[in-house]
């Protein structure tokens, strides 16, 4: 019997204060879902999990220049990525957000388990303080100068320069973000502290075995961060949105949205399997050691995915199992992305370098943008967008190597055979040899994939479809034709077995056209299950989420078996060419 490989995908969990942009796909929420359709065509078990972010001072800053409630805020961004995926088809078994009742629960059970094994203490911590404004400022409400790096502009949590993170009293000439206020004073307040001094030599023996296969960067940033010497970090802060403290004596301090966002992970798992009616089908994924769990997340979100998540992980050991040798499973892998610049930059509406996902679709097409977000993926180095580059990427390469092909094959055997994939003649050797080097790809190109480098893997796949050009010019099917009926026969067939082929070794990448070649060369059903927005009530609150069901999928991570005699549908172009002009266009639109 072939044992399924249970693949736990976690995808970051965005801050729900805004539109996402090309960098936050490129940089961790496309990845994801080439790697989870990869894994649904192979067969294995795939659960990939994530959720809106709505919590800490990302929202409530962004709520107070809105002059909007942190909770509207939030559920208003919630539906934009809910409808941002399904169009561009991020397969998220859940797609939820960490303000359900089952995330609070979660999360303060985490909590108190940490609390009794011992590694959370109490300590009365020196914070920023505005008389001005009359509250505390945590994180992202003071800015000011990093001490590691000298950047000016760094947050009171996390400096966007070195990566480092911070605490806001650390800053060099703090300030207020919200008033500007720098009369700032420090005052006590009590606060738990994760003990990651005590989890120190766990966290090293972690990341010193079999750990190979990840990114240098992140492994060194991570080994660099906990030999560095851990010091415990508040967990808790004075600020009243958020999940309140499980305690008695605490009104007025919730977790803080570190502490609780990552443990999303482990609660969305929870709420897809109860929403399904198996209550207990996450524990293959969190409990089972043969699982391998993944998360794919931007750079600045390392320290959190390979330092903090797992010393979180350890510390509770083992929480809603019965077994006492049971443990939840630590990262196997955090292939975590540079990330995609606009403009020299961050992609940032105030420098007038903001392309919106929303926008984007409104105007493209999916796949083009999965397919140009792919081949310049920035995973191991910044890479750079631009509408020039877009442009001509999807012209001279998807267009013109893949498009093309599909799409004249397709015609011509649907013109000259009688709409039917044409009965071949004996294969020569060019004929095999073209379609053996395509088949190779299930190896090669599946490899690429199963290690997280997207950006090769669809590279490989181009190579192949190229080759078939190659071979396509050399055959010349449309003179053929004119001279010998039954060569031009044997070549269509061989080019729509070939095309056949790379539609399924690029489907992780261009899932959508994929299909609709699927429906041309003739096949039933769907290469992927489907995508839907649903709404789940709970006792107090109802909330929406994206789901996928994949029961009914047809795609196979295997060579095409395409059947002489069988009946394609009328087929039409799968991508367009565009016209230059956009490129003008966009970038008028940007200084408007
Ligand atoms: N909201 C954070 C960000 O956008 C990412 C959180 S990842 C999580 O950077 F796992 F902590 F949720
Ligand atoms: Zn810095």
């Amino acid at each position: 019997m072939v044992h399924n490989k249970k693949i736990l995908i976690g995808v970051a969990w965005p801050y729900a204060n805004g539109y996402q942009h090309l960098g936050h796909l490129a940089g961790a929420y496309l990845p994801p879902d080439i790697f989870a359709r990869y894994h649904r065509l192979v067969g294995n078990d795939v659960l990939m999990v994530s959720g809106s972010d709505a919590h800490g001072t990302p929202i409530t800053v962004r709520a107070d220049q809105e002059g909007i409630s942190p909770r509207e805020l939030f559920e208003r961004y919630h539906r934009t990525f809910l409808e941002t995926y399904q169009q561009i088809g991020l397969t998220f078994d859940l797609f939820t957000h960490t303000d359900t009742e089952n995330h609070h629960r979660v999360s303060q059970d985490f909590f108190l388990h940490i609390l009794k094994n011992g590694y959370l203490y109490k300590e009365v911590q020196r914070q920023l303080y505005s008389p001005k404004e009359g509250r505390f400022l945590p994180d992202r409400y003071v800015e000011g100068t990093c001490p590691h790096c000298g950047f000016p502009d760094a947050r009171g949590d996390q400096c966007d320069n070195c990566g480092k993170l911070l605490e806001p009293t650390e800053l060099i000439r703090p300030r207020s973000k919200a008033s500007g206020d720098t009369a700032l004073e420090v005052r006590d307040t009590e606060h738990y502290f994760l003990d990651l001094a005590k989890l120190s030599d766990q966290l090293e023996a972690y990341l010193s075995h079999g750990k190979d296969h990840w990114r240098p960067n992140v492994l060194n940033f991570a080994r660099n961060y906990v030999q560095s010497g851990l010091r415990g970090r508040p967990i808790t802060r004075d600020i009243d949105w958020g999940i309140p403290l499980p305690l008695p004596g605490y009104e007025g301090k919730c977790l803080y949205v570190w502490f609780e966002a990552v443990i999303g992970y482990f609660s969305a798992s929870i709420e897809w399997a109860a929403n399904r009616g198996t209550p207990d089908a996450w524990k293959a994924w969190w409990y089972d050691p043969e699982a391998l769990t993944y998360y794919f997340i931007g750079k600045d979100n390392i320290p959190f995915h390979t330092v903090i998540w797992p010393a979180e992980l350890l510390a509770v050991g083992r929480i809603y199992h019965d077994d006492e040798k049971a443990q939840l499973n630590l990262p196997y892998d955090v292939p975590a992305n540079e990330y995609l610049n606009f403009k020299g930059g961050k992609f940032s509406k105030s420098r007038g370098a903001a392309v919106d996902v929303p926008y984007f679709l409104s105007r493209y097409d999916p796949d083009p943008l999965r397919y140009y977000l792919t081949a310049t993926a920035p995973e191991t180095r910044d890479t750079e967008f631009s509408w020039e580059d877009f442009v001509e990427r999807n012209n001279n390469e998807l267009v013109a190597t893949w498009g093309n092909l599909a799409n004249r094959m397709l015609s011509f055997a649907y013109r000259q055979f009688e709409g039917r994939v044409p009965e071949p003649g004996d294969l020569d050797e060019s004929d095999r040899a073209l379609l053996d080097k395509i088949e190779a790809g299930f190896q090669t190109v599946g490899e690429l994939y199963n290690a997280c480098k997207f950006r090769a893997a669809l590279g490989e796949a181009m190579a192949l479809a190229r080759e078939a050009n190659v071979y396509l010019d050399r055959k010349a099917p449309w003179f053929q034709i004119k001279e010998d009926r039954q060569a031009a026969a044997t070549t269509v067939y061989v080019i729509l077995r070939a095309v056949d082929n790379l539609k399924t070794l690029l489907a992780p990448v261009l899932p959508h056209t994929a299909q609709k070649l699927h429906g041309y060369l003739g096949y039933e059903g769907r290469l992927f299950g489907t995508q839907q927005v649903e709404e789940y009530r709970e006792k107090t609150r109802s909330h929406l989420a994206l789901t996928y069901d994949h029961s009914g999928a047809v795609g196979t991570w295997a060579p095409s078996q395409l059947q002489p005699g069988q009946a394609l549908r009328e087929p039409s172009p799968l991508f367009k060419k565009l016209d230059e002009r956009v490129i003008q266009e966009e970038y008028a639109r940007l200084e408007g």
